[in-house]
């Protein structure tokens, strides 16, 4: 224990070299809630000795006033307010307020951050000729990884990270654009004339305008996918420090152009073990087909050497339910109804393989449950949505998340930039031989 000003005992962790007489005593510091952080910075000074932690299970890589989970107790709060409230009562343009800003809006905080985001939903003309770079059949979530770096090129130079504004404008920019350049990679993907966002519909909205509408016919927002789309919005809105979330610090810490950090976001999402296994989910459900086959499908996961794994289930975090998958699962049954779909063989399959996972003890035993991809393809492919769209979607959803994680990270006065160390297990150092001194 060392102990404060006031005398209070400040809690420590002494580590010890075993056989040697050195030491160090690290502070162990706490946040508002979670589990108490050794501060290491010291340690390699002190000891010469580097922590190991590949996928930084264990490792605490800033201070964030965001978002928390609680792995074991399946809790997850934005600013505080659990998931579950904000679900049911909220909506995404005032989530991403709370986001961004750390308090709930009040009615003219609130009008005045919808009219910004509206008023940033078009972007630059000329950003229509990168689509045309793009084969047809290129998978939606490259075009919005190259065209969101593009948008760096229109917002450089003038571009100050340290000024206030103009973080406020980049994350307004980013917030508003991303809806508008992920429904023209999809529409670019079928060929259909692009969309421009409509200033008079809400945020979900606009997306399902942008998507689904034609210049040949007038539309018309369906309150139900409406509302389905803004939920599903604000469970994928931010989730602490995940991979793509982690990118974007990293990028940011070095004060890289913002639009190209949300880039780099774009790109870790896109992996099936993380945002692309929405997309996974779909395509195993298909491939297996029926319910008959589930449980040779469950054998196959259970065999090592099959590297198979249940898309939708498990989490570095949760080991408990992750939350938005409950709700996901029932906004499913929602939508499904609403939509008067009563047979969906695939949510069928879903649920029937959900039953089978959780009394099989392989899962129990790993404490692998439904994660919030899961159920989430089931309901856009119930509102139309294609396959290869649904991490396009999470992205959509997950800019704010980033931008939100930037903005504190470059507030933040101590951040430094992001570096971290390694086990090096190569060859020691040698000496070079000439070509014909080799064996
Ligand atoms: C997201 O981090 C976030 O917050 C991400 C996210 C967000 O909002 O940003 O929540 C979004 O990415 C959700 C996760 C989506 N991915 C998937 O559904 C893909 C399938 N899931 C797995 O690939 C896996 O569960 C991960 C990648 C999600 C987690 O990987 P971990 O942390 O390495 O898994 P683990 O250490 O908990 O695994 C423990 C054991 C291992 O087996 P053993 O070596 O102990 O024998 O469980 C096994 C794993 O092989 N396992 C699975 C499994 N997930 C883990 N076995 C079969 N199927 C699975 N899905």
């Amino acid at each position: 224990m060392s102990s404060t000003a006031s005398g209070a005992a400040k809690p420590t962790v002494t580590v010890t070299l075993d056989g040697t007489n050195r030491s160090t005593t690290l502070p162990l510091l706490s946040g508002s809630i979670g589990p108490q952080t050794v501060d290491i910075r010291k340690l390699y000074g002190d000891l010469g000795i580097f922590t190991f932690d590949p996928g930084y299970g264990a490792t605490a890589s800033c201070e964030s006033k965001i978002t928390y989970i609680d792995g074991d107790a399946g809790v997850l709060l934005y600013r505080g307010y659990p998931i579950e409230q904000l679900a049911e009562k909220s909506d995404f343009i005032e989530v991403a307020y709370l986001l961004l800003e750390g308090e709930l809006p009040n009615a003219a905080q609130l009008e005045a951050f919808r009219k910004g985001i509206t008023n940033h939903t078009m972007v630059h003309e000329q950003l229509r000729r990168f689509f045309d770079g793009f084969r047809r059949d290129a998978h939606p979530m490259a075009i919005l990884c190259g065209v969101v770096g593009a948008l760096a090129a229109f917002y450089h130079d003038n571009l100050d990270i340290n000024d206030a504004r103009q973080r406020e404008i980049a994350a307004y920019r980013l917030i508003a654009k991303v809806p508008t350049i992920a429904a023209w990679a999809y529409k670019y993907s079928i060929g259909q004339p692009f969309m421009y966002p409509r200033n008079d519909l809400s945020y979900a909205e606009n997306f399902l305008y942008m998507l689904n509408a034609v210049p040949a016919e007038p539309w018309k927002a369906n309150p139900i996918l409406s509302r389905a789309m803004d939920r599903i919005l604000v469970l994928h809105a931010d989730h602490e420090q995940n991979a793509s979330t982690s990118t974007v610090r990293l990028a940011g810490s070095t004060g890289a152009n913002p639009f190209a950090c949300i880039a780099a976001g774009i790109a870790a999402l896109w992996g099936p073990a993380h945002g692309g296994a929405n997309e996974a989910v779909l395509k195993m459900l298909t491939e297996i087909g029926k319910p008959e086959n589930i449980p040779a499908f469950i054998r196959e996961v259970k065999d090592k050497n099959s590297h198979t794994k249940l898309m939708g289930f498990g989490h570095r975090v949760y080991k408990n339910f992750d939350p938005r998958a409950k709700i996901m699962k029932d906004t499913c049954h929602e939508v499904l109804g609403e939509l008067g779909i009563k047979d969906e063989p695939l949510l069928d399959m879903a649920m029937e393989m959900e039953r089978i996972a959780l009394t099989d003890d392989y899962f129990i035993s790993r404490k692998l449950y439904p994660n919030v991809d899961f159920y989430s393809g089931i309901i856009l492919k119930a509102m139309g949505i294609p396959t290869h769209m649904f991490t396009v979607l999470f992205a959509v959803a997950r800019t704010t998340g980033w931008v939100s994680q930037w903005k504190e990270l470059i507030e933040d006065p101590s951040q430094r930039i992001g570096r971290p160390r390694q086990i090096y297990s190569g060859a020691v150092q040698r000496d070079y031989t000439s070509v014909d001194r080799r064996g």
